[in-house]
């Protein structure tokens, strides 16, 4: 689960275990590796015992039995695994998986008010249970929205990813992949990332899981996110604690995609929000923009030079990662779609990490002005 070997410094070598202390300080927190436990807490073999199905499902709140057995001979489904009855766990008991759906309103993770509290990193689906314009929307169609907003054209000019509530059908106008497979590239072609270890504290590759299991299918396997994952999701993240996002500047004269991003979360976003990446015009990536940029840096003098603690409620992508920074360095980290952007919801609206549309205007300008410091 974590990495062996912290703190089992040689006792009789003072100098080299001070050394490996002060090394160890400096050295990010223990990567997330892979599940662990009895396999019966997550896998039932026939979906059988005494005749009577071993897999669930949630129904509301409550645990049905399943009769339909799962992929990968798992006990239950991805929200089977990654919900919560209650509020207040933000990790199941049995399997060890975070939560990212609460069913009642989740009162762990990061607040932007002091009260609201939001989830883990990604923010929590109950949010959008609660208001259609506060997350993508897994559970049921968007009233809003027929599309992903933004979308670049692809699909044979047929829209992609029309929504990620309906089933994939194929061809024509995309559906899903729907919910959590529309994302999170897991397990249909057998990849284990639950399964896969994390030796490094930087997980960059397929054989690791990519960050999060966030790969991309256009470019199969080979291609996905790299990131330094907090070993507990951001659940209490401080300057210091927290997930590392990798940026890369590049142009900004086309749709984004790993292929023009690099392995970056705004190129991630990007796969289906393409054209919130360019910059339409001919002196692309400088200012004046006419997109809020994503994965440009932080000028380095003028208002954006305040900015230098790292604060976990407005992230910022670095250029290269080697580990987890407590700095932010203005000239190089750069500003990226989850600086301003909860993944999955937030309980504000478009998923905004604060509350953007308050009437109060210190509480609207709170996330701005952590980096436009003097537009306060
Ligand atoms: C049987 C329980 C179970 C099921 C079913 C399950 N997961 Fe997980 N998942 C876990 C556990 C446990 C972890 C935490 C592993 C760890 O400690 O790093 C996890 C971690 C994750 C993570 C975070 C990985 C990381 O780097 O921290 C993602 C993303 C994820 N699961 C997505 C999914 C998706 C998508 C599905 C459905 C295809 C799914 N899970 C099904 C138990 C489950
Ligand atoms: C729109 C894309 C998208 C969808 C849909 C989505 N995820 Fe995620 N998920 C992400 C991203 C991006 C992250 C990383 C967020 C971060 O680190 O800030 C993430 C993070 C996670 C994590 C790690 C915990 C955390 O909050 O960082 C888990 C577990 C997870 N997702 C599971 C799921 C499950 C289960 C579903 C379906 C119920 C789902 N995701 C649907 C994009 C998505
Ligand atoms: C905490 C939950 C958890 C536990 C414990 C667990 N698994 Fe899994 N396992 C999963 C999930 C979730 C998947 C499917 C998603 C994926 O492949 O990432 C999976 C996939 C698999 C697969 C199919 C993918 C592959 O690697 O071929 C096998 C086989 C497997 N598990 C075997 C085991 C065995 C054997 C044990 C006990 C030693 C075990 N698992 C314990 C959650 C778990
Ligand atoms: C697999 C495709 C896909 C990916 C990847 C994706 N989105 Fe979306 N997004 C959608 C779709 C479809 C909608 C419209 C329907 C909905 O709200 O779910 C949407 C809606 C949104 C909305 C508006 C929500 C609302 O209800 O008004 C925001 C904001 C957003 N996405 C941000 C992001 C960010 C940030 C990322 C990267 C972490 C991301 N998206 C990744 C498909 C995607
Ligand atoms: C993570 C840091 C960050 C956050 C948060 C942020 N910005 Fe920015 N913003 C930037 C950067 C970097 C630029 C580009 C500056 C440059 O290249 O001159 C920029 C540019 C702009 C510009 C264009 C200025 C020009 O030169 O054309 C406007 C307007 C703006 N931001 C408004 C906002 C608003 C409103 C918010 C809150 C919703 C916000 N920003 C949040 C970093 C940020
Ligand atoms: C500086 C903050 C900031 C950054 C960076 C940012 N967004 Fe947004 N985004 C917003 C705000 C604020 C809104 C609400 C609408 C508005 O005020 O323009 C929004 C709205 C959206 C919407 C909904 C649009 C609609 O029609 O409803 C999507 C989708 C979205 N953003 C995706 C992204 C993606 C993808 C990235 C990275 C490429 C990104 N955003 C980067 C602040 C930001």
């Amino acid at each position: 689960m974590r990495r062996s070997g912290r703190g089992s410094a040689p006792a009789s070598r003072w100098a080299a275990a001070g050394l490996l202390l002060a090394f160890l300080a400096l050295a990010p927190g223990p990567a997330r590796a892979a599940v662990s436990g009895p396999c019966s807490n997550c896998h039932t073999m026939h979906n059988s015992q005494n005749a009577e199905p071993m897999a669930w499902v949630y129904s509301g709140s409550s645990k049905v039995a399943d009769a339909t057995p799962n992929a990968n001979l798992l006990i239950t489904d991805c929200i089977g695994c990654h919900s919560s009855a209650d509020g207040s766990s933000w990790k199941d008991s049995v399997s060890g998986a975070p939560v990212v759906f609460s069913m009642a309103e989740p009162s762990f993770g990061a607040t932007a008010d002091g009260s609201t509290h939001q989830g883990l990193a990604a923010g929590n689906f109950y949010w959008v249970t609660q208001d259609d314009t506060f997350g993508h929307n897994i559970f049921s169609d968007d009233v809003n929205l027929d599309t992903a907003p933004g979308k670049s054209t692809g699909c044979s000019g047929n829209a992609c990813h029309e929504n990620l509530d309906q089933a994939y059908v194929g061809g024509g106008t995309l559906n899903g992949k729907s919910a959590c497979l529309g994302c999170h590239m897991v397990s249909d072609s057998v990849t284990s990332w639950h399964h896969a270890k994390d030796p490094d504290p930087l997980v960059n590759s397929s054989t690791q899981g990519w960050y999060r299991f966030l790969g991309g299918h256009m470019s199969g396997e080979g291609l996905g996110v790299s990131g330094i994952e907090d070993d507990d999701w951001e659940h209490e993240p401080s300057s210091s604690v927290h997930n590392e996002y990798l940026g890369q500047e590049g142009d900004k004269t086309g749709a984004g995609g790993f292929a023009a991003a690099g392995n970056t979360v705004s190129a991630f976003c990007t796969g289906c929000h393409g054209n919130f990446h360019i910059q339409d015009t001919t002196t692309a990536g400088s200012s004046p923009w006419l997109r809020h940029p994503s994965d440009a840096p932080l000028p380095s003098s003028g208002e954006f030079s305040d900015y230098v603690t790292y604060d976990p409620l407005i992230p910022v992508a670095r250029p290269a990662l080697s580990g987890v920074s407590s700095t932010v360095t203005p000239g190089s980290d750069m500003v990226m779609c989850l600086s301003c952007h909860r993944a999955h919801a937030s309980p504000y609206y478009k998923m905004l990490r604060w509350d953007y549309r308050s009437t109060t205007l210190a509480t609207a300008l709170a996330g701005c002005g952590i980096c436009h410091t003097r537009k306060q």
